[in-house]
């Protein structure tokens, strides 16, 4: 494997604990039976019933498991071996069927050779990966004639903002051109500030490079789309609104981005 994912899979390993135990993962209220998908995928996404679903860097499977507590048939690839055990062991536990396979991400169609009616990935997958282009060809060539392809992502705009604990409005470090790799040093865990993560590797991608990425793999864009809400919290200066979703005040920029993209 590529050293500089050999890195991120470290810090995946780590984070991998500290996520199942932190509230903000919502694995108690999973087991309980709730699902954990967010509205903008529930709803651009439909009805899953009877479907062929691949989740596309699945982490422990939470989301994976809400599409087949739909009624989809659900395969999760995801490159951390710590992730992959756990989402087995959730499976398990909750008798919800699900295949869970471990692959980095660029190798899975050598692991993999099948299609699915629907290739699903969401919410901080594309920053971990050091090529868009092939990132594509992967998903598409996933995507059974027929089916499609959909993404709910942080949008690059979020990456550029200062975004640390007691950061208080936007402020942006980076600029949107911005495309060499960063190295990040080890620092808290976004999701528990208390815990430290190693060391990883990121990249940002504008969203000309994920739609023109797609295109160029012959899928036909059906839609991209741009939301003001936010699924998480992912500032610590949004505010909640009535629906559930986070906004940052005045809601200057995109927060998440998605797009639905169909193989004739
Ligand atoms: C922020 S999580 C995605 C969370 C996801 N939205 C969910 O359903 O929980 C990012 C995931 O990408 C995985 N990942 C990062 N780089 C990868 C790679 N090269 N191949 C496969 N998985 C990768 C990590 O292990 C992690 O589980």
């Amino acid at each position: 494997m590529d050293e500089r994912l050999k890195v991120n899979l470290d810090a995946w390993n780590l984070m991998t604990g500290y996520h199942a135990a932190s509230p903000e993962y919502l694995l108690a209220e999973f087991k309980a039976g709730e699902n954990v998908l967010k509205p903008i995928e529930l709803r651009e996404v439909g009805d899953v019933r009877g479907k062929s679903l691949l989740h596309m860097q699945c982490h422990f499977g939470l989301d994976t498991m809400s599409w087949a507590r739909l009624g989809a048939n659900v395969t999760g690839v995801d490159f951390s071996d710590k992730a992959i055990a756990l989402a087995r062991s959730i499976s398990a536990e909750l008798k919800i069927p699900a295949r869970f396979v471990q692959s980095n991400i660029y190798d899975a169609p050598n692991v993999l050779r099948e299609q699915f009616d629907i290739v699903f990935t969401s919410y901080g997958a594309l920053c971990w990966l050091p090529d868009i282009t092939r990132w594509a060809q992967v998903a598409a060539s996933f995507v059974k004639p027929g089916g499609f392809f959909y993404i709910a992502e942080f949008h690059p705009l979020t990456q550029m903002s200062a975004n640390r604990a007691g950061t208080t409005k936007l402020e942006f470090e980076i600029s949107y051109f911005h495309t060499a790799m960063r190295e990040d040093p080890p620092g808290p865990d976004y999701s528990d500030h208390s815990k430290i993560v190693s060391e990883t590797h990121e990249w940002m991608y504008r969203i000309g490079d994920v739609v023109s990425a797609l295109a160029a793999t012959g899928l036909r864009i059906e839609f991209l789309h741009e939301f003001a809400e936010c699924s998480y919290p992912h500032f610590p200066f949004m505010k909640q609104s009535s629906d559930g979703l986070w906004h940052i005040e005045g809601d200057p920029i995109p927060t998440i981005f998605s797009i639905k993209a169909t193989k004739a």
